[in-house]
């Protein structure tokens, strides 16, 4: 079921998870040419991408997916489209809702009606496993309902239902992946595992909400973006997928590990005030897309040292974001435990 694209639409890859997809294209794939499309929000980097400037094929242009005209335009040049463009997190959606549903489910739609206008072999949607809420137990499988509590993961559901509605009205050729917590370079220092490197390193106190009980699935992005890789060449069109380790690991295991590494006291631990709706554990069945020829090679241990790693090593890339903006919004989020 091998395909291949010309050229291909990446949104919202200045950020994370979309910067290391197109250096893993560029890697492994040269001749693809890319468009990257981003707002630049705070969490939108352009030195994420600086290595790919100089080179040939690759473009960067600073937009929103919101934009229908430009969208259409950018639309017209390329194959497919890629979506990652987000607001990603959680503590933020508590703060400012409606960002994420402008982004999150109208800019899907501008995106979704540009690859049907414009006749796209794919059109592949980056969703998360927090679509499915908090899992008391068992695992969620793809077929399994929406049930999002935060006005992030409500926003991407509502992403979702709008592209599978277009898939199933106007025939738009959707692929979906529902990757869970990725870590690893280029991360903003806003989520758990970057917060918990960078204050460690600057011997600042670790934030667990409430007991640092909650459970997570943490894929190292690099074993993410080749899952990625995977379901745009190879899926059966229709396809949605699951991606992730199967392993759980809890905030408290994720900072005892982070200290262990770097050799930092545990009593930089402070259990603070939790975050409201919190989703206590997502645990997601990854067997649709082991089948498919995925499997996550790097474990959490391996993947938390190069992290680790590439923190200390990077210190100008996350010190630059770490100031002004972010202070306010880390005062306005942490609270202190009153129990
Ligand atoms: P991120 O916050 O690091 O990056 C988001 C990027 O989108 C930024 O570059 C930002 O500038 C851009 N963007 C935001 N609004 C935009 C708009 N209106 N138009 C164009 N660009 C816009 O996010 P990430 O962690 O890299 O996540 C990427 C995608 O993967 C998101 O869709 C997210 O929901 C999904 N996802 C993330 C995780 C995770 O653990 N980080 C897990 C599963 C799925
Ligand atoms: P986060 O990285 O925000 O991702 P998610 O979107 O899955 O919530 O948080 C991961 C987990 O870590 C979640 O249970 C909340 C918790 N957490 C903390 O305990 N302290 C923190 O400072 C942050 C950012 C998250």
């Amino acid at each position: 079921m091998s395909r291949t694209f010309r050229r291909l639409l990446v949104a919202g890859a200045a950020g994370f998870i979309g910067s290391n997809f197109v250096r893993h294209l560029r890697r492994t794939r040269p001749d693809v040419e890319i468009v990257v499309l981003d707002k630049l929000t705070y969490a939108g980097n352009l030195s994420n991408l600086l290595e790919f400037e100089p080179q040939q094929g690759y473009r960067f242009v600073h937009g929103d997916i919101c934009d229908a005209g430009l969208v259409d335009s950018l639309a017209g040049e390329v194959d497919a489209i890629v979506n990652f463009a987000a607001e990603t997190h959680v503590d933020r959606s508590l703060m400012d809702p409606f960002a994420f549903i402008d982004t999150d489910v109208r800019g899907t739609a501008v995106l979704c009606e540009a690859a049907r206008k414009h006749g796209h072999q794919i059109f592949l949607l980056i969703s998360t496993d927090e679509v499915y809420g908090h899992v008391a137990k068992g695992r969620s499988v793809e077929t399994d309902g929406f049930r999002p509590r935060s006005p992030y993961s409500a926003s991407k559901a509502g992403g979702e239902h709008i592209a599978h509605a277009y898939a199933e009205s106007f025939d738009l050729p959707l692929l979906v992946t529902r990757g869970s917590n990725n870590y690893g370079p280029y991360q903003y220092p806003e989520k758990l595992v970057p917060v918990l490197i960078t204050n460690a390193i600057d011997d600042l106190s670790l934030p667990l909400y409430k007991d640092g009980s909650a459970v997570r699935d943490f894929v190292y992005v690099e074993d993410h973006c080749r899952a990625i890789d995977l379901v745009l060449h190879e899926a059966p069109v229709g396809g949605v997928y699951n991606v992730g380790t199967g392993v759980e690991t809890t905030g408290l295991q994720v900072a005892e590990a982070v200290l262990e590494i770097m050799d930092k006291p545990r009593s930089l631990i402070e259990f603070v005030a939790d975050r409201p709706g919190h989703d206590y554990r997502y645990a997601i069945d990854i067997s649709r897309i082991t089948a498919l020829g995925w499997e996550p090679q790097v474990t959490f241990a391996e993947g938390l040292q190069r992290t680790v790693r590439w923190y200390q090593a990077n210190p100008d890339w996350w010190r630059r974001l770490k100031s002004g903006e972010y202070w306010e919004y880390y005062r306005r989020n942490y609270r202190p435990l009153v129990s």
